[in-house]
């Protein structure tokens, strides 16, 4: 088929891994170098708009207009250069329109919450909406995946942004049911986790100090690099069967142990990095005595930055908003914090 201008329009959410993603392998084409595990989350997200117009001068160059939040934004622009290129052999079609790509955020800009995920997952979907109207006949999984594989060429994180709930990314040594290229939705999992909640702290709204590219490629010639990567593979083993069997014990221990391993990663490279902040550790340590004290399953995880993710079933959301609220706002940046959970996936406006 061909189509002279269409509009579409998606909203696409961040995720925030379980087992996390922390070095690629060398290929260039953004496969990790362990699986990792996340939760859909469901407020925080990107909402992208994508118009395109067939060009009357068709050229050898992408052309394409970006605006963020209603107002051209000419700094996101090489990254979206270097994504279309990326791209640009599994979507032929892409230079032969004009592309005008409207884009906002549910959360605040800079509030150290990683777009990347959400921001590139709502543009794969967008585009591949391009792809379904120049090739009616695309099924409904292929439009998926291969969404899932171009939000990857994106940003590795984002492939596990198109699914809903709970999604893997990357082989695991136990099973031939994922992949290195795109995200897989994990389907087995308990009640327990149904709706979980993550309540996240802005502990430091600050401009990252350690962009994920630079962070992954800490992991070459790292000292601990290929113990690091087994262990994702065992725990990727572990929590898919905490998830199933709703373990929630185990879960939180699994969860915390990941968070602190990523950032022992970033505190063991050359060159070194500390991304916890004082309040990330006075968080973590409340965290701590009130699990003790109540035996309350709530768990803190971590991204590669200071602020803390608060993981706790919806059946407790009542008694830890009021521990957050009594104990934990204070160490947050003029006390803000954002609560959402377990969400859909990406989803047409
Ligand atoms: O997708 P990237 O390249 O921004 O990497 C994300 C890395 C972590 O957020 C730290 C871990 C993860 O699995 O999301």
């Amino acid at each position: 088929g061909s189509v002279e201008k269409a509009t579409f329009s998606w909203s696409a959410p961040s995720n925030i891994a379980l087992v996390k993603y922390w070095g690629k392998k060398e290929t260039g084409d953004q496969i990790p170098a362990n699986p990792s595990i996340s939760f859909t989350l469901s407020n925080c997200k990107t909402i992208t708009s994508l118009n395109v117009s067939a060009k009357q001068n068709p050229s050898d160059d992408f052309s394409f207009d970006l605006l963020f939040e209603g107002k051209p934004k000419e700094d996101f622009k090489p990254k979206i250069q270097k994504f279309l290129e990326r791209i640009e052999g599994y979507c032929p079609y892409l230079k032969s329109y004009h592309l005008e790509i409207d884009t906002q955020n549910t959360f605040p800009h800079s509030s150290g919450i990683a777009s990347s995920a959400s921001g590139m997952a709502a543009l794969a979907v967008n585009i591949m909406s391009l792809e379904k109207m120049l090739k009616p006949e695309i099924s409904k999984d292929y439009f998926n995946q291969k969404a899932s594989f171009l939000a990857r060429l994106g940003s590795g994180s984002a492939c596990r942004s198109v699914h809903g709930k709970v999604v893997i990314w990357g082989k695991h040594q136990d099973t031939t049911e994922s992949s290195d290229l795109f995200g897989v939705e994990f389907s087995e999992v308990h009640e327990n986790f149904k709706n979980y909640q993550d309540t996240i702290l802005l502990v430091d709204k600050g401009e990252k100090q350690v962009s994920s590219t630079v962070g992954h490629n800490l992991m070459h010639n790292h000292p601990y690099a290929s113990q690091r990567f087994d262990q994702a593979q065992y725990n990727l083993t572990a929590i898919k069967q905490i998830l199933s069997q709703g373990d929630l014990e185990r879960f939180v221990e699994l969860v915390e142990s990941e968070a602190l391993t990523l950032h022992a990663m970033m505190m063991t490279s050359m060159p070194y990095f500390i991304l916890m902040k004082p309040n990330t550790l006075e968080i973590i340590n409340k965290i701590w005595r009130f699990r003790n004290e109540t035996q309350v399953p709530v768990c803190f995880t971590l991204d590669a930055g200071a602020n803390v993710h608060v993981l706790y079933p919806e059946s407790v959301k009542e008694k830890v908003l009021q521990f957050i609220q009594n104990e934990l706002v204070v160490y947050c940046q003029n006390g803000q914090y954002i609560c959402d959970q377990i969400g859909n996936g990406s989803q047409l406006i």
